[in-house]
């Protein structure tokens, strides 16, 4: 028996407690946050749980944290006292380790104290028994959850968490000028699937108004070509490794085997979108990535994400579908072309 707090993007709870009563058979749910962050109970072990997890991550589920220790909240001093001595008892856990402290409430939490405060003060307990507090690339972290009367600990590695951000909530800086704020999707996809855009040369934007994947991969050294019938943003049009064709991508005519990345973030119909790739599919270089968002706009997410990959998978091999943390209404696909 094993027990976690999984997290998903806010009204996506109820699609990543689907996915994992499919990978965990007879694990029992309750919500924490509604919609948002739910309590599970599975009958495997610790190991099995993440390797079920691991081996078919679900689209869903944007964090998991274990619960290794319960503390119940008083509402006062004695929390953080307990928080304090379950670190020292853990010594080994720790011990000469690069160690981040994550700490989230719900909103109903009667655990009073603020997520910086209780931080700095299990940093210093960190100091005391030789672990390396820190924020950056921890080996290990100590994820806390407040619910209303109780604390939920466990300590795992930012893998097995499915990230290093706490609940996986992925915080970019806002940029002076910065296009749009589709820009973070790319960027997360870009950490999330372990990519370097520098890496590639020419990259093909389908639906890239008004601009912000556009500009992160000018940004990065690409020549990119645009295709949406909208205006660009006025600061990339006169860029000299920027070509926008203004139209429909379904009347544009593109050279083939030019592209080594395609990206598309068009916001349309998912079975449209689909054939419209499929049939710019000859564009693209052989073992080209794509980074596509699928919009999920009918009332039954998992069956049409089953169906885009089926079309897209005669074309591309699918590495992995995932809602980002960026995502609102769709989940983005990696893919790299056959
Ligand atoms: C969500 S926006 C894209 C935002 C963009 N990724 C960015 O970072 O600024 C979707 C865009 O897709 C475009 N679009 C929708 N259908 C299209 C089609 N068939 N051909 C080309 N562009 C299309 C729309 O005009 C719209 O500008």
């Amino acid at each position: 028996m094993s027990q976690w707090i999984g997290t998903a993007n806010q009204s996506y709870a109820p699609l990543a407690i689907e996915e994992m009563r499919r990978l965990l058979p007879g694990a029992t749910f309750a919500p924490l946050a509604a919609g948002e962050v739910f309590l599970m109970n599975c009958q495997q072990e610790r190991e099995e749980t993440l390797e079920a997890i691991h081996g078919q991550e679900p689209i869903f589920l944007r964090h998991i944290q274990p619960v290794d220790r319960l503390i119940e909240i008083s509402g006062s001093a004695i929390d953080l006292e307990g928080l304090s001595d379950m670190i020292r008892h853990a010594r080994l856990t720790f011990s000469d380790k690069r160690t981040a402290v994550h700490i989230r409430r719900s909103a109903k939490s009667n655990f009073h104290y603020s997520a910086s405060d209780t931080k700095a003060l299990l940093d210093a307990v960190l100091e005391e028994i030789d672990a390396e507090p820190v924020v950056q690339l921890p080996e290990v972290i100590i994820s806390i959850y407040a619910a209303e009367n109780v604390l939920y600990v466990g300590f795992a590695s930012p893998e097995q968490m499915l990230s290093d951000w706490p609940g996986g909530a992925v915080r970019f800086q806002r940029e002076e000028g910065q296009v749009s704020r589709a820009k973070f999707k790319l960027l997360e996809a870009e950490r999330t699937f372990g990519l370097n855009y520098a890496s590639f040369k020419n990259a093909l934007d389908v639906g890239a108004a008004p601009g912000g994947w556009t500009s992160l991969l000018l940004e990065r050294g690409l020549r990119v070509t645009a295709i949406d019938p909208a205006d660009m943003h006025p600061s990339l049009m006169q860029h000299h490794a920027l070509t926008h064709h203004k139209r429909n991508a379904a009347d544009v005519k593109l050279v083939a085997n030019t592209f080594d990345l395609l990206v598309c973030d068009m916001s349309w119909s998912p079975m449209l979108m689909s054939r419209l790739i499929l049939d710019l599919q000859g564009s693209l270089k052989p073992h080209a990535t794509a980074i596509i968002t699928i919009k999920l706009m009918h009332r039954k997410p998992l069956q049409t994400i089953r169906e885009v990959k089926e079309r897209l998978g005669t074309a591309f091999t699918i590495l992995k579908a995932k809602q980002l943390f960026h995502n609102r209404e769709e989940i983005t696909l990696f893919l790299l072309k056959k």
